[in-house]
């Protein structure tokens, strides 16, 4: 039998339905008034209740703005949370569903049981090459189980890991391994990615050169497929040292402030910074946000789309789900590869119950035939979960009717790399769902819309979001190394004790907030982060380029592009060519998601009297608006007509 886990309520409002209310772990909305009373005592309770801790805090909440600490004294481990736990109750439930990318190919069943025993191993695998606890331990792998198995087996020692997106270049992953002194890399000899074999373990060797990498740890994910040079006495098979190690690793007693990971993330300037993430805070705000917000049970099947190089793949890919005792699914390649459907085919073939995915993917598979997802059967979704970006309502009513068949809510989640798990959207058994709105602050932390002069906005006005304090204990704990840039960004706007979260919004009288955005330098190109001055980092770098303004542009699938306006220097003309080095500046430096979708070869750009490129005028001109907002501080208004031409 199909239920129906939401009722119609009216103006396009969802509710949750009589089923959904009567499963849910939460469904009063009581919640949300109890939970603020005392924030610090109702997050103390989770703690207590969700994590299995070695040692109970002291002090739930020490704040010293800017910084703040939770569950200090408190001692626990990661891993054990994620595993050892789970082997009473578990032992033989499924933790991993992978699926590989070709479809010949088998994919892989780890039990609770089996994870852990490879965890444990690999620990020991760590141990052996050098690994120290507060060692930083870089990851730079595709979608495999040996992702998961070496994010724990660091939590396990007590190293901190950073992981690298796999499709990032390698100068993207030096920069990583860099700033953070990362001794140690684990990679693979390659993986699929639309069919093709890339050679991940090249761009690993490029990577670490000018790092103090010293030994690198190999996955065979293609084997004979794709022949890789190791170098004696630095590259080690995976296999081959995992056939040696010891069985169980005792694991390491943390306390609750110890760095479980640094993810890095784009800011405002050319360097992308590295966000600390604790252990104890972290874990208790990925334990119950995953539990709530996608209501998982025993029977829960749950498949997060996000890369584990991004921070959604951290909390709800990994760390989250396994700390739930839930099972997941892990996919290593394109959603519509080699079919359109190919999302629709897992979900059916893996009966799975809680699908996330980013508005860029629900846009996508939203411009195929709709028969197409008729051709499945997707009956055993309960709830849909939407990040990553503000969804349109297009693409969320498409989401909901045609593969939720109105009968799941769909729980849009506000969140970032620095929050560590979501803070802004409606529960399941609360609701209410509606296109666009995200919802309400999660229970127990604080959420407001303040103007540029730190005043409250009236309901429906436009302003930018902030969090107060209390602040959710999942939150970072600074930029490694760089207190500076820690307090410019987050705490200087509205001062030390309010964190701005560089998102513009708006809320209901209800409380419910609608985002309409970045209200800094970063685009959102397909729910990725990407800096315009990392970008025009990037291209400047290039010998015939003096200048470069990046900017983005709507785009239909990926909500935004960027694209580049560019200056040769004296003695260069504009050429095909030249345009094709643009492009491939940004994916030498950063990656191929970065790539400008146009560049544009211009003699001026608009700047103020003092040099500054105002992109906020490109940017209008690239969105075709007619109406470019106040000039009166621009330079050289000539430049503007020329660009105009050049773009019509
Ligand atoms: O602008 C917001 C947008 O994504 C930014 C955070 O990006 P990142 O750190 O890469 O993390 C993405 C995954 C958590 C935010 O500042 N964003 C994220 N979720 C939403 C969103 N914008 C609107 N609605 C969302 N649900």
């Amino acid at each position: 039998m199909v239920i129906k886990w939401v009722k119609k309520g009216r103006g396009g409002i969802y509710w949750p339905s009589k089923a959904m209310k009567k499963r849910a772990w939460v469904s009063d909305e009581k919640i949300y008034k109890e939970a603020n009373k005392n924030p610090i005592k109702f997050w103390e309770k989770l703690a207590k209740e969700g994590i299995t801790w070695f040692k109970k805090w002291k002090k739930a909440y020490v704040e010293k703005p800017p910084y703040f600490k939770w569950f200090v004294g408190g001692k626990l481990n990661a891993s054990f949370n994620c595993l050892d736990r789970h082997l009473e109750k578990r032992r033989n439930k499924v933790a991993i569903f992978w699926e590989p990318e070709p479809k010949e190919e088998r994919g892989r069943v780890l039990t609770y049981y089996e994870l852990y025993k490879q965890v444990n191993k690999f620990a020991n695998v760590l141990k052996k090459l050098g690994v120290k606890k507060g060692d930083v331990v870089g990851i730079y792998l595709p979608m495999i189980p040996e992702a998961i198995i070496s994010m724990l087996a660091c939590a396990r020692i007590g190293a901190i890991h950073t992981v690298v997106f796999s499709a990032f270049s390698s100068e993207a992953l030096k920069i990583r391994l860099q700033d953070t002194d990362a001794k140690f890399l684990i990679t693979a000899d390659g993986y699929y990615r639309r069919g093709k074999i890339i050679n991940l373990k090249e761009k690993a060797d490029e990577g670490i050169k000018e790092t103090k990498v010293e030994k690198v740890v190999v996955v065979r994910r293609l084997g004979e497929k794709l022949e890789v040079s190791m170098k004696e006495g630095r590259d080690y098979w995976w296999d081959e040292l995992m056939k040696k190690a010891k069985d169980y690793y005792k694991p390491a007693s943390m306390r609750s402030e110890d760095i479980l990971f640094i993810l890095f993330s784009s800011g405002t300037t050319g360097r992308p910074k590295g966000i600390i993430h604790d252990t104890g805070g972290y874990l208790v705000q990925a334990y119950w946000t995953a539990k709530w917000n996608f209501d998982l049970h025993e029977d829960d099947i749950m498949w997060c789309t996000a890369d584990l190089g991004w921070i959604t793949g951290h909390t709800y890919g990994c760390y989250g789900i396994l700390a739930n005792g839930a099972t997941l699914v892990m996919y290593e390649g394109a959603l519509d590869w080699p079919e359109p459907d190919r999302w629709c085919e897992i979900i059916d073939k893996y009966g799975v119950t809680v699908f996330y995915t980013a508005p860029t993917a629900i846009r996508m598979f939203a411009r195929y035939d709709g028969r197409l997802v008729k051709k499945h059967d997707l009956s055993s979704l309960r709830i849909l979960g939407s990040v990553g970006e503000v969804i349109n309502k297009e693409a969320w009513l498409w989401f909901f009717k045609e593969v939720g068949k109105g009968r799941c809510p769909l729980i849009d989640t506000w969140w970032q790399t620095e929050t560590g798990g979501t803070l802004i959207n409606a529960l399941p058994g609360i609701g209410p769902f509606v296109p666009c709105f995200a919802g309400r602050s999660f229970p127990g932390t604080r959420h407001e819309v303040l103007d540029e002069n730190g005043k409250v906005c009236k309901p429906y006005q436009e302003g930018n979001l902030v969090q107060l304090p209390p602040f959710a204990p999942g939150m970072l704990r600074g930029l490694y190394k760089n207190h500076e840039r820690y307090v410019k960004t987050y705490w200087s706007k509205y001062g030390k004790k309010i964190y701005f979260t560089s998102d513009g919004a708006w809320k209901d009288e209800k409380g419910n907030f609608r985002l309409t955005g970045r209200v800094d330098d970063v685009m959102k190109v397909a729910g990725h982060r990407i800096s315009t001055a990392e970008l025009e980092d990037a291209i400047t770098r290039h010998y015939a380029i003096a200048e470069c303004a990046i900017v983005p542009m709507p785009h239909e699938i990926k909500g935004e592009v960027p694209v580049a306006f560019v200056i040769l220097k004296p003695g260069f003309q504009p050429s095909e060519n030249l345009e094709r080095e643009v492009v491939k500046q940004a994916e030498k430096y950063i990656g191929p998601i970065a790539r400008p979708a146009k560049v544009f070869f211009v003699q001026d750009l608009p700047k103020t009297r003092s040099g500054k490129i105002m992109r906020r005028i490109l940017k209008k001109l690239v969105a075709r608006e007619k109406e470019l907002g106040d000039l009166s501080t621009l330079a050289n208004p000539e430049s503007i007509e020329k660009i105009r031409e050049i773009l019509s």
